[in-house]
């Protein structure tokens, strides 16, 4: 059933027409909530909520319903859309990373894959729950407990009381992705010639810091492309898709409205009768709007209830054009090597007027640090701290120090970050405006260049000290600013 049936039912208008362009949507808001039909209205508002995985009882029907569902899928021949491994093969064969289809392409997945687990479980209510790493660090209980339990993995490189890592997960990290207003540096940057690309034109924030990183740190499955094949994958996923909500909804920070995004149409996936579907990209940023809600995930949020009218038709007109330009490149002096736990220093020259337009109040300017060609390890067990402006600093430095400025993680699998054709090593994205603006306040920096110290941190002490001692090449670190 298309998304939108009960949408269109409202309005007389066919799916095609109106969901494909902003203005028809903006159209489509106002005709929506003036037009008066009762029905849509209350389905709208009674829409299922995905709810925090910490907040349910083991036995809660809501856990139990999605055991049920892996069981049955894991139960299905593989030549079946709708089973375990072929629902895993379409995200090892086409899941676009390090670019900005990455958050709508795993949404819809999410949302196909809910409406499976519905089917072959007949809970027809179903919403998939979601794990907040942030307040609940280690991997939730009923994931747990050996082969009997189809929520188990036995491929984790962690265990039960293993915990993510604050610099990921922690919320005065998040909080800082959810400030960034640039839809590029949240969610990820445009791949060259705007099409999806399996691998890494230019991570954001969201998708280098708490998702790699929780891959990576997980590994086993979750640490390659084949990572939806532990059940964990989707509750992991679904927080993300949740704090996309909290930064667009919430927030109310508009994502691009680049043609070459809003109108692509995802065609990866299949429905619970497993017939292929084609869902343009702007429909999925209604999907929150009109088919779920979520139970609260974001460090500062509240629960907003829904959305008046008004907002929404706010919502639906903006949209904006948010790619980043560019100002002229400032550059480090040559490759950076970053060995395991030791910090490497890199001071790179800066105008006067540069720093001062970022550290102006238009927050559409920014201090982006641009780390391109990250050549990691064979099996990468190691994920990188930036801290700015400070020469001391160490693995051990707390990252509540001011001069922390984020991290990026990797997969640990190698082959799922650095091209499945070996096209190109992976670029990350750091946004330094508001570490910058912090350190100004608290007594000035220096406008002749900035001093950045990045430290390898090894993913968990668990690990073989062999595996502690590895080397990432980064090809070119370049600061900029831009403006978007
Ligand atoms: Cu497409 Cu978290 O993976």
């Amino acid at each position: 059933m298309p998304m939108n049936s009960a949408a269109a039912q409202c309005t007389g208008v066919s799916r095609r027409s109106f969901l494909t362009q902003a203005s028809a949507l903006a159209a489509f808001g106002l005709s929506f909530w003036t037009g008066g039909c009762e029905g849509c209205l209350q389905q709208i508002k009674n829409r299922p909520t995905r709810r925090n995985i910490a907040n349910l009882a083991a036995n809660d029907p809501i856990v139990t319903t999605y055991k049920n569902a892996v069981a049955a899928m894991k139960a299905l021949p593989s030549s079946n859309p709708i089973s375990w491994v072929a629902q895993a093969n379409i995200h090892f064969n086409k899941c676009p990373h390090g670019c900005w289809f990455f958050l709508p392409w795993h949404r819809a997945y999410l949302l196909y894959f809910e409406r499976i687990c519905r089917k072959v479980t007949g809970d027809a209510t179903f919403a998939l729950p979601y794990w907040n790493w942030t307040t609940s660090a280690s991997i939730p209980s009923p994931f747990w407990g050996g082969a009997s339990n189809p929520l188990y993995d036995s491929t984790r490189m962690v265990g039960p009381s293993d915990q993510a890592d604050p610099s990921w997960v922690g919320a005065s990290v998040i909080q800082n992705i959810l400030s960034t207003p640039s839809f590029t540096l949240f969610a990820s940057d445009k791949p060259p010639g705007g099409l999806p690309t399996h691998t890494g034109s230019g991570y954001g924030e969201l998708e280098a810091t708490p998702h790699n990183n929780i891959h990576g740190w997980i590994g086993g499955d979750m640490g390659a492309f084949h990572s939806p094949l532990d059940p964990i994958f989707w509750m992991h996923h679904n927080m993300l898709d949740c704090l996309w909500v909290d930064w667009n909804i919430n927030l109310n920070n508009a994502n691009t409205n680049d043609t070459s995004w809003t109108n692509y149409n995802l065609t990866d996936f299949v429905d619970e009768n497993g017939s292929p579907v084609s869902v343009p990209v702007i429909d999925t940023v209604l999907y929150p709007i009109l088919l779920y809600q979520f139970e609260p995930c974001a460090p500062a949020e509240t629960n907003k209830g829904a959305l008046t009218g008004s907002q929404l038709q706010k919502f639906l007109r903006e949209g904006a054009p948010s790619a980043l330009t560019f100002g002229p490149p400032h550059a480090a002096s040559g490759p950076v090597v970053a060995e395991g736990n030791k910090p490497v220093k890199v001071s790179i020259p800066m105008d006067a007027p540069t720093l001062q337009n970022v550290l102006g109040s238009d927050a559409h300017n920014r201090l982006v640090l641009t780390l391109d060609g990250v050549d990691l390890p064979a099996s990468a067990e190691v994920f990188v701290r930036v801290f700015l402006d400070k020469s001391d600093a160490s693995a051990e430095t707390s990252i509540d120090d001011p001069h922390y400025a984020g991290s990026f993680g990797v997969f640990s699998d190698p082959q799922a970050m650095a091209g499945m054709a070996g096209d190109h090593l992976p670029k990350f994205l750091v946004d330094l405006t508001s570490t910058l603006q912090k350190l100004n306040r608290a007594g000035g920096v220096p406008t002749d260049r900035v001093d950045l110290a990045l430290i390898a941190v090894p993913y968990n002490h668990r690990r073989s000290p062999e595996q502690h001692e590895q080397v990432i090449k980064i090809q070119s670190v370049v600061l900029g600013s831009a403006r978007f």
